[in-house]
């Protein structure tokens, strides 16, 4: 399954969803509370998982402009069924390049979800320095922070996840990988900046039922660990086939730690 496919973007979904902040998705509600529209770009929507996550928890009346790379995930993203009342336009760029243009000027806040992790710290900057320009909020989804914890513990388990991480530093079209860093990274450029956050952990918590979620990831995370040569072929293969063995055996969960925010433009700045 690669790392963008519609098949793990819809395995993860629910996941993500029961993951996500209840306190970062309050103070979203809480911002736009006064209003009875908003417009909202969705920067690398995938299928639209922001979208339907956040659309109940927004005024009635909603604009939303869904960007991604991808015209397959876009079309599908396209064909989530709303409420009349929102509205639903889908933009493929590349935002490697195209940032700026793709947020346009009319909106109230940027969203996006599973995206910080993968780009560079100057395109982070370039993303900071577009949302404070146009002064409005940043909601920020599940950014991966580094942490899993695997039940029951493995001795390969601390190997395999340091590669996974050394990997998660690796260019993935934006130039050198934030990877677990980011979140920490994005929350102390607003700080700096005196902006308002808010932020709270999204972690996946995978239990027995989630059994091939945790296959997938440690599928994943297998392949990765070879890429990264850190660990030899019999030592991944050896751990891959302990962890499978049980998940199989409805022995095995999984904690994956995430990190959600919305950083807002601050009454006292
Ligand atoms: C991990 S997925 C997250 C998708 C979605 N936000 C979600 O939470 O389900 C990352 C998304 O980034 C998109 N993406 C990757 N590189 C991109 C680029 N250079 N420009 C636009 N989108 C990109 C992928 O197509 C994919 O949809």
């Amino acid at each position: 399954m690669s790392a963008f496919s519609a098949d793990w973007l819809a395995l993860r979904e629910p996941f993500d969803a029961r993951a996500r902040s209840p306190a970062v998705l309050d103070a979203v509600a809480g911002f736009f509370a006064h209003r009875h529209s908003v417009g909202i770009v969705d920067l690398a929507c995938g299928t639209g998982s922001t979208l339907r996550a956040l659309s109940p928890r927004l005024p009635p009346r909603q604009c939303w402009t869904l960007v991604d790379n991808d015209p397959r995930l876009l079309a599908r993203a396209a064909s989530t069924p709303m409420s009349q009342d929102v509205t639903v336009t889908v933009l493929a760029r590349d935002l490697s390049h195209d940032l700026e243009p793709a947020l346009g000027e009319a909106v109230d806040l940027i969203a996006t979800s599973a995206l910080l992790d993968l780009v560079s710290e100057a395109w982070l900057q370039r993303l900071v320095i577009a949302v404070t320009a146009r002064a409005i909020p940043l909601y920020s989804a599940l950014s991966y922070d580094g942490r899993v914890v695997f039940t029951p513990p493995d001795e390969f388990d601390a190997a395999v996840i340091g590669a996974v991480n050394l990997h998660q530093r690796t260019d993935k079209g934006f130039g050198a990988a934030l990877g677990p860093a980011a979140a920490d990274v994005a929350l102390a450029r607003f700080t700096a900046l005196g902006w308002a956050v808010v932020q709270g952990t999204s972690d996946w918590q995978i239990g027995r039922e989630g059994r091939e979620m945790q296959d997938a990831l440690m599928d994943g995370w297998a392949s990765v660990a070879h890429d990264t040569g850190t660990l030899s072929g019999r030592d991944i293969a050896g751990w891959l086939a302990r962890r499978r063995a049980a998940t199989a055996a409805g022995r095995s969960s999984l904690l994956v730690g995430h990190v959600d925010f919305l950083a807002m433009p601050s009454a006292t700045r």
